[in-house]
């Protein structure tokens, strides 16, 4: 049997190279290994205010992209959070098993929070609940996620294995996996933030820009006024130029830095433009195709809901009669 994958993604703000190489690239990689299941967590999404039309947008974007990185709907399952009920119901049974001081303790909650202008939501607050449901009903077997994300999914192990203590092995405890290399792409501006989604757009590649886009990002990246291309974390932005070639070529740091010996920092900068344009191009091109046809993407979502549904339900049905509900 192979080991239950199970990955989250927001759709909002538009994906970038961070996504792409901490995350995206490494579930296309390992189809063949695992049972891998992909969500596109939209309820997640409406923990802070969203425009409504344009969540739909994103959520067949990000989907679509997914899809467009590799992701095979014959291999491994994509699918839309709130095509499957389950996820709500599961909360709200999880919710009541869940002490109120280990949600006080979430980091990136007190961090949003006060980030928030609006008033914050309960939704916001009850976040890695949602989160913890989302990996239970697949009987996951390991969760790779950003460090970001890893406090959520300790909790998320520690419901289970709460629930478990009271009523009985129901879940199965899921391990979080952090990808080593690339774990932190960080910002073209300011090379000492991360790289995200809701950055200005000059800190940020996104998935479906243009050359042009590209090459004027990388040229304006912050560097440093020394002249040698090296990888030294001390350099914060010529170190993460060099992390986005490594990963995009696949070549080692060695051979990286005897290539650019002589060169200088227009040099680097032109070749990454070349290999991430290179590296991005059948991604947009399959994504061009994909979005050709509207309706393909939505329907694509459908099988994989479809799919996985049964799955989901089972687990919930489990805990239903567990807790003694129906
Ligand atoms: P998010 O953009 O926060 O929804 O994250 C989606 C996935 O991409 C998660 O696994 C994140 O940990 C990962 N991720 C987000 N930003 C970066 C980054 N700058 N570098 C590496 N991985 C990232
Ligand atoms: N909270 C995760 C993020 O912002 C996304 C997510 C939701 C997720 N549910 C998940 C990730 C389940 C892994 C497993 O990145």
């Amino acid at each position: 049997m192979k080991k239950r994958v199970f990955s989250g993604i927001q759709p909002t703000g538009d994906i970038h190279i961070g996504n792409y190489l901490g995350a995206i690239q490494h579930w296309a990689a390992s189809q063949s290994e695992f049972d891998n299941i992909f969500c596109v967590v939209d309820l997640h999404a409406i923990t802070v205010p969203q425009e409504p039309a344009v969540l739909k947008v994103k959520t067949r974007e990000v989907a679509g992209l997914l899809f467009a990185a590799g992701i095979d709907p014959e291999q491994s399952v994509i699918f839309v959070q709130s095509h499957i009920e389950a996820h709500a119901e599961l909360t709200w049974i999880l919710n009541c098993f869940t002490p109120m001081g280990w949600m006080r303790r979430m980091t990136q909650f007190k961090e949003k929070s006060l980030k928030q202008k609006a008033e914050v939501s309960v939704g916001l607050f009850d976040y890695p609940v949602l989160m913890a449901a989302d990996i239970l009903l697949y009987n996951t077997d390991a969760v790779p996620v950003g460090e970001d994300q890893k406090q959520h999914v300790e909790l998320t192990r520690d419901v289970a294995q709460r629930f478990n203590a009271i009523y009985g092995e129901t879940f199965r405890v899921p391990a979080v996996v952090i990808p080593e290399v690339g774990a932190r792409i960080m910002g073209l501006e300011d090379p000492t933030q991360k790289m995200s989604k809701s950055e200005s757009s000059g800190q940020t590649i996104y998935l479906l820009d243009s050359p042009d886009d590209i090459r004027a990002k990388f040229m304006r990246a912050t560097t440093d006024s020394l002249r040698e291309v090296r990888f030294d974390e001390a350099r914060p932005g010529i170190c993460n130029l060099l992390v986005i070639y490594e990963l995009f070529t696949g070549l080692g740091r060695t051979d990286i830095e005897a290539r650019f010996e002589r060169k200088g920092y227009a040099d680097l900068k032109r070749e990454l433009t070349e290999v991430v344009v290179a590296g991005l191009g059948p991604l947009q091109a399959r994504y061009r195709e994909l979005t050709a046809d509207p309706s393909h993407i939505d329907s694509l979502l459908a099988e994989g809901a479809a799919k996985i549904r049964p799955v989901a339900e089972k687990t919930l049905a489990l805990v239903k009669e567990r807790v003694g509900l129906g």
